[in-house]
């Protein structure tokens, strides 16, 4: 329901108009000329103007559009006409007009382009409150939350960003740790100093110490000169080591006792070297798990669990998902270069109760799909990918395994299925074994031995 002024000299067009649009639920004021229509608009506030185009003179309609956007009065014009010449419908649209309807029109027809420029206002209403909260204090550096959830860590943050203290940063994939690691730098008294980030899954355990450490020239085959480790580099800076998980057991050795004492020794060098590092790691594994399985050192692990930093996942804090979507839609919009207005109800409602396995990330590439496929400025749920709502569970059932007279080999038909869903897992995740995993609630580790064991080459790889 939208408060609508009719504008039009004709005293039956008017009264049609009122009469119909009342029906549908508007409150409806009516003008007979331009002057009383912009009276009635400074007056009162109005959604939609439908005015006609030719009444006193040929271009009254476009005249009161015109005057509408000079007072930057935010309602929407629709113009009416019977003199459809292709032209002026243009040049109404043009101006700003948010529609034209030709007469003799139907009331369908009318309802109709009500309904959509009402929606329309709602929308960017809306839209401009999302952004100003992203605007105001529910953002932290490139953070946005404004769930209590995600306030507590960018209060956490606030209160750490400037310590020495090291920060273990855990969470699902796709929450935001390496944001919050870098919100951690930018927002501290470090922000001048260098932010070094290393994925330690990414690097083989071989050259993982000389990397971290650095080493000397001849230190081994290859090392034809000197070279820093990253803790040089990150000197007086943080240094952000990502999916410290993955770290073997030999590393974390060495890795603790850089933290003890402050000094690093280059591979092959006799001397230690002092260094000034704010530790800052992340994991998507469960580390206390770890510890007790013994993949993981306690005493690595209290020094670096200092303060952790624990990301909610995106289910847990579904008041977030509208302004990461308008946050994500304005930014795919910019860079493609097309007007979007939002997304409409339907695809709203897809969204906000969806489980986003894959966290924000996910959220961000559905957002970026969408904005891609979208013919109008509206986006829709034929715009969105298939999203999983429930478990696919129901393919466990084996009530449909049939045993033929020699049996069946069971290590196969499980070997079979598991393949199965890590091959639709990775599709799902466009090839990246990383996200497929995090799908999967498995570990990197875990998937990439599953698929060497079950022999699948993904499509695309993810350098790791
Ligand atoms: N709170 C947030 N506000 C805005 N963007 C976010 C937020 N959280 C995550 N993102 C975006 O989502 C994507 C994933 O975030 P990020 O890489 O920090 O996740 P992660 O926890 O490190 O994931 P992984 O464990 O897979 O490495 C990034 O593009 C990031 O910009
Ligand atoms: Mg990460």
């Amino acid at each position: 329901m939208g408060a609508i002024l009719v504008v039009d000299d004709e005293r039956s067009m008017r009264e049609f108009l009122a009469i119909c649009l009342k029906r549908a639920g508007h409150a409806v004021t009516t003008a007979d000329s331009v002057a009383g229509a912009l009276t009635h608009l400074d007056a009162a506030s109005v959604d939609i103007v439908i005015t006609d185009l030719k009444m006193e003179h040929d271009d009254d309609g476009l005249r009161l559009l015109r005057e509408v956007r000079s007072r930057k009065l935010d309602n929407e014009v629709i113009v009416v006409t019977a003199y459809a010449t292709p032209e002026t419908a243009i040049t109404a649209m043009k101006q700003g007009a948010y529609d034209y309807l030709t007469k003799p029109f139907k009331v369908d027809e009318i309802n109709a382009v009500i309904e959509r420029a009402l929606e329309k206002r709602a929308l960017v209403h809306e839209n401009q409150q999302l952004r100003q909260q992203v605007e105001g204090r529910f953002q932290l550096a490139s953070l946005l939350g404004k769930s209590p959830r995600m306030q507590r860590v960018f209060e956490l943050i606030r209160k750490v960003h400037s310590t020495r203290t090291t920060v273990l940063i855990t969470g699902e994939s796709g929450t935001g740790k390496e944001l919050v690691a870098r919100a951690l730098h930018t927002e501290g008294s470090r922000a001048d100093a260098p932010f070094v980030a290393v994925n330690c899954g990414a690097i083989p355990d071989e050259l993982m110490e000389s990397e971290l450490f650095g080493h000397v020239k001849g230190a081994f085959t290859g090392a034809v000169n000197d070279k820093d480790g990253l803790f040089s580099r990150a000197h007086g800076g943080v240094l952000f080591l990502d999916e410290i998980g993955e770290l073997s057991l030999n590393l974390q050795v060495k890795l603790l006792r850089a933290l003890q004492e402050r000094t690093v020794k280059p591979v092959g060098a006799v001397e230690d070297v002092p260094i000034d590092v704010r530790l800052v790691a992340a994991t998507n594994r469960e580390l206390e798990a770890e510890v007790e399985r013994g993949s993981f050192r306690s005493d690595l692990y209290y020094r670096l669990n200092v303060i952790e930093l624990r990301l909610p996942p995106l289910r847990h804090r579904s008041e977030d998902v509208p302004m990461l979507i308008e946050h994500f839609l304005r930014r795919f919009a910019t860079e493609q270069g097309k007007p979007i207005d939002g997304l409409d109800r339907a695809a709203q409602k897809t969204l906000q109760e969806y489980d986003f396995p894959g966290n924000v990330r996910e959220l961000e590439n559905i957002i970026e799909r969408a904005v891609t496929l979208a013919e109008s400025p509206l986006i829709g749920v034929e715009d969105l990918p298939q999203l999983r709502t429930a478990p696919p569970m129901g393919s466990t059932d084996a009530g449909s395994v049939a045993f033929p007279d020699d049996g069946i080999d069971l290590d196969r038909v499980l070997a079979d299925y598991e393949r199965s869903i890590i091959e639709r897992a990775l599709e799902h995740a466009g090839g990246v074994r990383k996200k497929a995993a995090a799908l999967l609630g498995i570990t990197f580790r875990s998937m990439r031995y599953r698929l060497n064991k079950l022999g699948i080459e993904p499509e695309s790889q993810d350098g790791a």
